[in-house]
């Protein structure tokens, strides 16, 4: 367990809010996988999200629109057989709750039943609040996300900072405080400017979890392969890489293939 992290308990999303009450930094980083997400939650994170990310860095799609709620129902199980301590979050894929409302719950549903996850998180401000509010309605805690959202790359064309304009920065205001009103535990805020992440941050009295939004929220997520150094291919700005893996993983697989084509391996130990 992480040395910043002496409360041993499940970590639920009243004690979220206890968090930011008390100023206490929440951390957040996505899992995919079992065996990762065993790792993770051993470490002491707060937050684990079974994001749709796991579209790009999980199967290698360019956006994460192609994701089914299927398989992030499968990505949510495996996580949730890992996880004790840490809060896990599962993304609503595209597609799964914009549509109407019923058809969100219904996908809500599943998601809660079928993996066993703590509360499900949706893309989104006042023009998906009908879904927000019959998910909520059926005791489904959600997290929001605001700024950039990804599953709606298509309408912005681009993956830049949003709301740098007064109008949208305006916009995500008060979506966000539509969000806190409807009930949400907590919001996302994705490549925003600092001050406005800020701002979000000490009028609401749910947490702020910012990725490239600044220091000034609540807390931070990052996407697992990215901060861990798989990815190479990926540098925002926002981005703290703290391992190298993709220079590890390779150097040791570039080994093994050596030692199979030399027949240095198995050695007579290893073998039975
Ligand atoms: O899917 C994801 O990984 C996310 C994070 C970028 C917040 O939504």
């Amino acid at each position: 367990m992480s040395t910043y992290t002496e409360d041993l308990r499940k970590v639920t999303t009243r004690r979220l809010i206890e968090m930011k009450q008390r100023g206490e930094k929440i951390s957040m980083l996505t899992a995919y996988d079992y065996s990762m997400a065993t790792l993770i939650d051993q470490a002491g994170m707060d937050v684990i999200l079974v994001g749709d990310s796991a579209s790009n860095v999980m199967c290698g799609n360019i956006t994460t629109l192609p994701i089914t709620l299927d398989q992030m129902i499968y990505h949510g199980r495996a996580v949730m057989n890992a996880v004790k301590r840490a809060l896990v979050v599962v993304d609503m894929p595209f597609g799964s709750y914009q549509g109407n409302s019923k058809e969100a719950v219904a996908s809500a549903i599943r998601i809660m039943k079928e993996t066993g996850a703590d509360c499900v998180k949706l893309e989104g401000g006042a023009e998906i609040k009908e879904s927000i509010e019959r998910i909520l309605s059926a005791g489904i805690p959600i997290m929001g996300h605001l700024g950039l959202t990804p599953q709606s790359i298509n309408k912005f064309g681009t993956y830049t900072v949003r709301a740098k304009e007064k109008a949208e920065a305006q916009k995500l205001i008060e979506d966000a405080h539509l969000l806190e009103e409807l009930g949400c535990f907590a919001i996302v805020l994705e490549k925003i400017p600092a001050k406005l992440a800020e701002q979000v941050a000490k009028e609401l009295t749910i947490p702020i979890i910012g990725i490239g939004a600044g220091g000034g929220v609540d807390g931070q997520v990052l996407v697992m392969h990215d901060m861990l150094g798989i990815n190479k291919g990926f540098s925002p700005r926002f981005l703290r890489r703290y391992a190298d893996l993709n220079s590890v993983i390779t150097e040791a697989v570039q080994n093994y293939i050596k030692d199979v084509k030399t027949s240095d391996f198995p050695n007579e130990k290893e073998q039975y």
